[in-house]
Parts: C-alpha cells; sequence; structure tokens
C-alpha cells in the first residue's frame, strides 16, 4: 500500500487516537481520505473526534459513545461506512455539519439528554434511524435519498420537512409522544408507511404520495392523501381519532382494507375505489352512520365484513366477493335486501353470509362454487344491489349458523408499550426545521 506522506499523517493520528490496532490501515486515493483500521472505529472524547477533522472522508464505521458533553464532527464531507452515537448519555448536542452523505446508515440512539442534533450538508443515508431520544427538539439534515426511515421514542415535536426526500422504502414513525405534525413531499413507498402510537393528535399530510405498498396508521387525529392512487398491499386506519377519510385519487388497494376502531370518524369519501385484493374490513367505527363511500368498489378478493351502528351501505358496483359476507349493524333502518340479493345471484362467493340489522338478522350458508351461473348473473347484481329502500326490515331467520371458513383476515395491530420519550422537558421540536444552534468551534 502507498500513499503520501501528508495522508499517512492524518491517517496515523486518526486511527491511533480510536485506539484501533495500526494494523491494516491504508491510505485512499484522494487526500484527506482516511480508512478506518479494522473498519470499524469508536470515538469516546471530542480529541478523538478532531483528529479525525483532518479526513475529508472516513472509509469504515465510526461510533461515537460514552462521557462527551457537546461533541462535533468537522470538515468529513463523508463517510464510507456508518455512523453511530449511542448511549453517551451526557451528550447535549451534535453536529457534523460538513457531512453530506453516509452510505451506511446513521443511528442515534440512548442519547438521554441530546436536544440537537445537526446534519446540516446530509443529503444522503442509507438508513436513518433516531431511536430513544427523549430530549431532542431538532434534527436537521437536508435529506434527499434514505431507504428507511426510522423515528422512535423520541420528543419530536414535528417531522415536517424531507422537502425533496421523494422515496423511501421505509418510513416508521412510532411511540413519539410529543409527535403533533408530519408532512413530507414523499411520491413512494415500496415497503411499509407506518404511523402509530404517537401523539393522539398528530396529523399527517402527505399529499405528494402517490403510491406505496403498505400504510398502516393509528393514534392520527387528520390524514390527507391527496394524490394517493394505489396501495400494492395493505391499507389500514386503526384506532385513530379521525373525523374524515378522502382518498378521491386511491383506484385499488392490493390486499386487506382496514378502517376499525376509529370512534370519531363520520365521513369518508373513496369514489374511485373500485378494487380491494384482500379483505374489506369497515368495523367498529361506532360514529359512522352512513357508509356510502364504495359506491364504485366492483371487487373484494377477500371476505367483505362491515360491522358497525351504520344505517346505509352503498355498494351499488359490487360485482364480485371472493370470500364471505359478514355485515351486521345495530341500526333497525338498515336493510339487508340489497346484500341478500347479491348473494342470492351468486356474487359473494364465500361459504359465510350474515346480514344482521338492529334485533333481526338474516343468515345463509351455502355451498360455495363458481358456475356459469354465477358469471352471469353478476351483471343483474352489479344494477341490483343498492341500499335505496331503508324502510324495509331484514327479515330471515336467525341463527349464525353459517361457516366461519372465510371469516376476514382484518389485519389489527396491537399495541406495542409506549415508549419512555418524555421526561420533563419542554420540547419545541422540529424534524429538519430550524438550523440547529450548535456551539461552533469544538476544535
Ligand atoms: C452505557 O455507558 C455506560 C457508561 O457510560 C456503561 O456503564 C453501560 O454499560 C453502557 N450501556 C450500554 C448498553 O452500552
Ligand atoms: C387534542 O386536540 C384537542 C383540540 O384540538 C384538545 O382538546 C386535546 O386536549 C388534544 N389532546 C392531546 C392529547 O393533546
Ligand atoms: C406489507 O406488505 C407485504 C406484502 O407486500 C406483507 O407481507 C407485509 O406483512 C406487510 N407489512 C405490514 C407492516 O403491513
Ligand atoms: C387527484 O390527483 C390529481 C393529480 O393527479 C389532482 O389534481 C386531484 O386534485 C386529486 N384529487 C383529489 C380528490 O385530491
Ligand atoms: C405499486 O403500485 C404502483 C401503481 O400501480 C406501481 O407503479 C408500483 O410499481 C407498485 N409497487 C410495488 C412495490 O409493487
Ligand atoms: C386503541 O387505543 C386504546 C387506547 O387508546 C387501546 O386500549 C386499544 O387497545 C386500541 N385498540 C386497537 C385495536 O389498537
Ligand atoms: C377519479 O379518477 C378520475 C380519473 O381516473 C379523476 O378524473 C377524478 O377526478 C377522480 N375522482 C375524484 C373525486 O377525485
Ligand atoms: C369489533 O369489536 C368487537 C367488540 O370489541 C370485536 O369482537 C370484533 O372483533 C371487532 N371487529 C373488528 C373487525 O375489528
Ligand atoms: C330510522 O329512520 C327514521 C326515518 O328516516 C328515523 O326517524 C329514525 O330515527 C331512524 N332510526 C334509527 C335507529 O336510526
Amino acid at each position: 500500500m502507498q500513499y503520501k506522506a501528508l495522508l499517512t499523517t492524518a491517517l496515523l493520528s486518526a486511527t491511533s487516537v480510536l485506539g484501533q490496532a495500526a494494523t491494516g490501515t491504508s491510505g485512499g486515493s484522494n487526500a484527506g481520505s482516511c480508512t478506518i483500521s479494522g473498519s470499524q472505529a469508536t470515538a469516546t472524547a471530542q480529541a478523538d473526534l478532531d483528529k479525525l477533522a483532518a479526513c475529508s472522508t472516513i472509509t469504515g464505521d465510526l461510533t461515537i459513545t460514552g462521557d462527551l458533553g457537546n461533541a462535533a464532527l468537522a470538515n468529513v464531507k463523508k463517510i464510507d461506512g456508518s455512523l453511530e452515537i449511542n448511549n453517551a448519555t451526557n451528550l447535549q448536542s451534535f453536529a457534523a455539519d460538513a457531512i453530506s452523505e453516509i452510505t451506511g446508515d446513521l443511528t442515534l440512539k440512548g442519547l438521554t439528554v441530546l436536544t440537537t442534533a445537526s446534519f446540516g450538508s446530509l443529503e444522503k443515508v442509507q438508513g436513518i434511524t433516531l431511536l430513544t431520544l427523549p430530549a431532542i427538539s431538532t434534527f436537521n439534515s437536508k435529506l434527499s435519498s434514505a431507504d428507511n426511515i426510522y423515528i422512535s421514542d423520541t420528543s419530536l415535536e414535528s417531522v415536517d420537512g424531507f422537502s425533496v426526500l421523494t422515496k423511501v422504502n421505509g418510513f416508521n414513525i412510532n411511540n413519539n409522544r410529543y409527535l403533533t405534525s408530519i408532512k413530507s413531499s414523499l411520491q413512494t413507498v415500496s415497503d411499509a408507511l407506518s404511523f402509530q402510537f404517537n401523539g393522539d393528535n398528530t396529523t399527517i399530510n402527505l399529499d405528494s404520495l402517490i403510491w406505496a405498498n403498505n400504510i398502516t396508521l393509528s393514534d392520527v387525529s387528520s390524514v390527507s392523501f391527496d394524490n394517493l392512487q394505489a396501495v400494492n398491499a395493505s391499507l389500514g386506519f386503526l384506532n385513530n381519532t379521525i373525523s374524515e377519510l378522502k382518498l378521491n385519487n386511491l383506484t385499488s388497494v392490493g390486499q386487506t382494507f382496514t378502517i376499525t376502531f376509529n370512534n370519531d370518524l363520520t365521513h369518508l369519501e373513496f369514489s374511485n375505489l373500485t378494487k380491494v385484493g384482500g379483505g374489506f374490513v369497515v368495523a367498529n367505527n361506532t360514529n359512522l352512520k352512513s357508509i356510502d363511500a364504495f359506491a364504485n368498489l366492483q371487487t373484494v378478493n377477500g371476505a367483505l365484513d362491515v360491522i358497525g351502528n351504520f344505517d346505509s351501505l352503498d355498494l351499488t358496483a359490487l360485482k364480485s366477493v371472493r370470500g364471505g359476507a359478514d355485515v351486521e349493524t345495530k341500526s333497525a333502518n338498515f336493510s339487508c335486501s340489497p346484500l341478500k340479493k347479491l348473494q342470492s345471484k351468486g356474487a359473494i362467493q364465500g361459504d359465510k353470509f350474515i346480514c344482521k340489522n338492529g334485533f333481526k338478522s338474516s343468515s345463509v350458508s351455502k355451498v360455495s362454487s363458481v358456475t356459469s351461473d354465477v358469471s352471469s348473473g353478476r351483471r343483474d347484481v352489479s344494477t341490483s344491489a343498492s341500499t335505496s329502500s331503508r324502510s324495509e326490515s331484514a327479515s330471515a331467520s336467525a341463527s349464525a349458523s353459517a361457516s366461519e371458513s372465510n371469516s376476514a383476515s382484518a389485519s389489527t395491530s396491537s399495541r406495542s408499550s409506549r415508549g419512555a420519550a418524555a421526561g420533563n422537558s419542554i420540547p419545541a421540536a422540529s424534524f429538519l426545521g430550524a438550523f440547529a444552534a450548535v456551539a461552533a468551534a469544538l476544535i
């Protein structure tokens, strides 16, 4: 291995301070490029970080931990590896404002008094994890590229920003109890988008989102997804305080579609939704009286489960339900007859068929079979199944003796334990918001 003398100096000082064995050290091709011996180094004092300031690029994984108060990593523009800051329980602020790229992950975790983390030039990172940061009020960056974003158990009040970030694989924000606002310009999420167990008053604005593989929302007070066109796998709104959901550009959900336990929900709009590739579950939304948002829904490839206090359910366009149907409402004004017509035409293919209103119920068991009668009957079904006549009360002999084999696979999510972020701090937090004020010259 060969490198310039100047570089050797920087390199050796960096590695020796980091307490690594000198063997295996090698220089990069550019001046100021340093390779961490053994590919992993741990800095436990500002003095260690000062030595790295001679490197514009660091190759290897850097961990910062120990008894630091305020710390900064100056000059370093790129880490070809990961950066993790953990268990530095006295660390109050950290800045690495020259870094524009971290090819691996950036992880900040278990930093109990950290209030400010500043990565003012950071544009690219593989994954970013902010975990158990109970005092943090500001995290800033200029992130335009990231595969995964995971923010859990922090005191951040907002995750506003990602103004240039349009694509991620995963976006998971959970257990941030002070969180009130999430705003992003994301357009696509190729894996899961999940917001759960944050502050109950969190508002979400993802108006640029066009498609996502999965979406799961819990404990959210308002949601805006104006451009959402497709959810490839599952879409779930579970246990929120939202009063309305308007997703008029959404045309299909690839797997299970769930709206459950949203007790403040009174208004739904899904005017372009035609296809649900899994189960369709709208249940236990106690104040939802009229379910007329699904008038264009044509196919449900799983079971249809609609349970609650609703007076009306409009499934005018429904042609095919691959699974069974379980429709139950406490309202006596609801009519089961459109559903019974659908079922008698063979449009509901599963064995289970339950329709109950008020105290009366109608239950029919049939052997599931696809025959030419069934398909030829569908056209009639689609035009005849409307819930126009409310006065008619459903009847038929009771007993829910129907087979349970097609019951819906509603994806429910058990509430994970709430995080411990909080303490006594009164955060005025903003993710990517204000620029962090950091003691500048720590070198
Ligand atoms: C955190 O650091 C303290 C010392 O500062 C140490 O005693 C403890 O074991 C560390 N915990 C972890 C999980 O590394
Ligand atoms: C949520 O907001 C409402 C009014 O906007 C307020 O009354 C309520 O206390 C808030 N809840 C929490 C947990 O902050
Ligand atoms: C996301 O979708 C995939 C299918 O693409 C599924 O296997 C997975 O369980 C889903 N994850 C969540 C969190 O819903
Ligand atoms: C649907 O998306 C188009 C742009 O693709 C937008 O103009 C329109 O406002 C969206 N519809 C709704 C209901 O937001
Ligand atoms: C999800 O659906 C959209 C729109 O149909 C499509 O463009 C995208 O490639 C799909 N993504 C995945 C991960 O299947
Ligand atoms: C909904 O939230 C309440 C507490 O806010 C919790 O007790 C309940 O288990 C949650 N239900 C679901 C389905 O997540
Ligand atoms: C439904 O989708 C069509 C395009 O397919 C669009 O023109 C229309 O605005 C959408 N409806 C609503 C209510 O957004
Ligand atoms: C609705 O709530 C009831 C009673 O809590 C529960 O048994 C049922 O499983 C819930 N249904 C769905 C689909 O969440
Ligand atoms: C049923 O409908 C009638 C007239 O539309 C209304 O007066 C009555 O309150 C409704 N009953 C229930 C239980 O919703």
